[in-house]
Parts: C-alpha cells; sequence; structure tokens
C-alpha cells in the first residue's frame, strides 16, 4: 500500500510537470492557456510558484503521454487523472482547463483544481481531482505549502475561497494566505493551521456564499480556540478581483484597516435591517451569544461578553448569564 501511495504521489508529479509543460510549450498552451492567465494578471512568477499548468481539450492526450513514458493505468485511474468509461475507454479527467496543482503540507502533488476558461454557466467552472488514498479534501489547504513560512512569520494566517484569491494576493505580496477551496472550513484543516499560528483572518467573497461560509468559519475556528478577525470585502469582489485592482501598499492598507473581530462582522452583517425591531434584535444577540459560548476559554468568553455589549448596546450581566447557560448547554 505504501508503494502503492509513492506510485499515486509520482503519477501526479509526473502530471503537474506535464500540464507545467503544455501551458509554455505547446501552441495551445500558449495562446489558451497562457493568454487566459496574462487576461487574469497572473505574473510569470506566479505560474512559476503555484506550477500552474494546461490540459490540452483532446480526450486523451495526457494518457497517451503518460502510457509512453512507462507509467501505469492503474495510477493514473486511482490518482484520479483520468477517468475510465463504463465501456473501459480511458480518458484525461482535465480537458480544456487551465490547471491548479495542490500541495500537501510537505510539497507534495495530491490533486489538481482545472479551470474552464468559457464563462458559459452550464459548464462545471472547476473540475477537481477526486478524493482517493493520498487526498482528503477536508484535511489540505490549498497554498499552505507555499504560505507556511509567511504565516509563522506574520503570525497570522489569511483564509481566502478559492485558488485564484491565494495567487493573486501572492501577487499582491501577501504571502500568509491559504484556502478552503470552495469546501466549509474543517477541523482537520483549522488544526493545520494552528500549527504555525493561532491567528486567522477571514477574507471570503463578499457575496451571500461568502458571508454564509464566514458565519461557519467563525464558528469552527472559535471552537478550537482560534483568535480571529473577520474582513468584508466592498459587495461583489473576492480577494483576487480586490488584490488585481489594487497595489500591494493598498491592500496591506486596507486590511490592516478594514478587519474587524467576529462581534462586529456578526453584528453588521446580522444586525442590518433588524436594528429597530426588538424581536429581530434579540435574535440577532442571541445568535452572537451562542457563538461567543463556543469559545473554550472563560477569559476570553468574558472579554467578549464586553465587547458585545458595547457593540450592541446590551447589558452585560445579561449576556454574561446567556453566554455561561449555551456554554454549559454546548458542553
Ligand atoms: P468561486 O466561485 O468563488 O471561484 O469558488 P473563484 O475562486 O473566485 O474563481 P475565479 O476567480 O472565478 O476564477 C471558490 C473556490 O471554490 C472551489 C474552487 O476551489 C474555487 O477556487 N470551486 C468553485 C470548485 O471546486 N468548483 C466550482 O465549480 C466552483
Ligand atoms: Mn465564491
Ligand atoms: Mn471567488
Ligand atoms: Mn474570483
Ligand atoms: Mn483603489
Amino acid at each position: 500500500a505504501e508503494n502503492d501511495r509513492e506510485n499515486m504521489f509520482a503519477l501526479n508529479d509526473f502530471a503537474m510537470r506535464y500540464f507545467e509543460k503544455t501551458l509554455k510549450e505547446t501552441a495551445d498552451g500558449r495562446d489558451i492557456g497562457l493568454s487566459y492567465f496574462r487576461y487574469r494578471g497572473i505574473s510569470d512568477a506566479m505560474i512559476e510558484k503555484f506550477h500552474l499548468g494546461y490540459a490540452l481539450e483532446g480526450r486523451d492526450a495526457l494518457y497517451k503521454t503518460a502510457i509512453e513514458r512507462g507509467y501505469s493505468e492503474q495510477y493514473l485511474i486511482s490518482t484520479g487523472v483520468c477517468n475510465r468509461t463504463d465501456d473501459g475507454r480511458v480518458y484525461d479527467r482535465f480537458r480544456g482547463r487551465v490547471i491548479y496543482p495542490i500541495f500537501t503540507l510537505a510539497g507534495k502533488v495530491v490533486a489538481f483544481g482545472g479551470r474552464t476558461l468559457s464563462s458559459e454557466k452550464k459548464i462545471a467552472k472547476y473540475v477537481n481531482s477526486p478524493e482517493s488514498d493520498i487526498y482528503l479534501k477536508r484535511r489540505e489547504l490549498y497554498g499552505l505549502f507555499q504560505a507556511k513560512q509567511a504565516i509563522a512569520k506574520a503570525q497570522k494566517c489569511i483564509l481566502v475561497e478559492g485558488y485564484m484569491d491565494v495567487i493573486s494576493m501572492h501577487q499582491a505580496g501577501v504571502c500568509n494566505v491559504v484556502a478552503s477551496s470552495g469546501t466549509a472550513l474543517t477541523v482537520e484543516q483549522v488544526r493545520l493551521i494552528k500549527r504555525f499560528t493561532s491567528n486567522v483572518t477571514l477574507i471570503y467573497d463578499s457575496d451571500a456564499a461568502g458571508i454564509k461560509a464566514s458565519l461557519r468559519g467563525i464558528e469552527l475556528l472559535l471552537q478550537d480556540d482560534m483568535d480571529i478577525k473577520v474582513l468584508l470585502l466592498p459587495e461583489g469582489e473576492d480577494p483576487d478581483s480586490f488584490a488585481q485592482s489594487h497595489s500591494s501598499s493598498e491592500v496591506e492598507a486596507y486590511i490592516s484597516e478594514h478587519e474587524t473581530d467576529f462581534i462586529s462582522f456578526m453584528a453588521s452583517i446580522l444586525m442590518d435591517g433588524a436594528a429597530s425591531n426588538p424581536t429581530k434584535r434579540a435574535e440577532v444577540i442571541t445568535r452572537v451569544v451562542k457563538t461567543i459560548a463556543l469559545i473554550p476559554d472563560e477569559i476570553k468568553r468574558s472579554v467578549y461578553a464586553q465587547e458585545c455589549s458595547r457593540i450592541l448596546f446590551m447589558d452585560e450581566d445579561v449576556l454574561r448569564r446567556e453566554i455561561g447557560k449555551y456554554y454549559n448547554e454546548f458542553r
């Protein structure tokens, strides 16, 4: 089994180099793939750093090359680089897409994300490698391999949604950034971050899905005793679009000026339109109270009770009592 895993990593490493070579050394790679990265404002340095690539449109361009080079079909299938039809034919999973390899903490390739260049809604925006013996989605964080030193140095990890967010932030000089890649943040991912720092800033997309994911992320991070901040970008922006349209110093200044604690974030999101309605106000306060009750550390809970009282104009003793009630209920 150990040998199988090694063979799967070797196959993924071959596929990564194949996609990189295709991007740079084939006509379609340059005209389609590289043009797309240029259009997205991605520099050559980032293409190198993240080993970005391109998968040709044909049904088995990679398959044929891999077999020619002596790689066995077994690992093409088990890694998910290729797929098998019901009648037994093997074809490339990624076709006509730009490629984002996903690395483990140690720098081994476990999976790929492939983005369509088309804006047609019918086509899946991203195709990702399936889970396998070497790839469990919930255990990986996109960009951690490239970001870990910066995270340790800054004692802060910025958490974003997607591949392009990580890459454009790096390009803007903000390198302590990782992505949960579209899946809801998991305990395993939080533990990975915790190896480097306990400070996390969430910068999710400024849309309904991103806000919902932030609220869920806040709960998970607090439960694991992480110290969190949240930043809401201007509506409709994500870290990629923001970093691409601002200078490095503007990005850094925006983050330090606009990141807030989770209570201010929840208040501004949830109180919107609810402030003058007593029932809704009470619901929002209860929601914040329940969130504070997730924090394991009593002193931190107390500090946030104070903060909550100040921000939401609510009697601190009432808040403390309610936080204590939910804290005991949750244990
Ligand atoms: P987004 O839809 O926000 O995409 O999904 P994005 O990262 O901003 O991509 P661009 O800027 O349009 O190129 C966020 C992340 O969710 C995962 C990907 O990891 C993506 O980066 N995702 C999204 C998928 O895996 N599949 C999808 O179909 C969509
Ligand atoms: Mn999104
Ligand atoms: Mn996005
Ligand atoms: Mn985007
Ligand atoms: Mn500006």
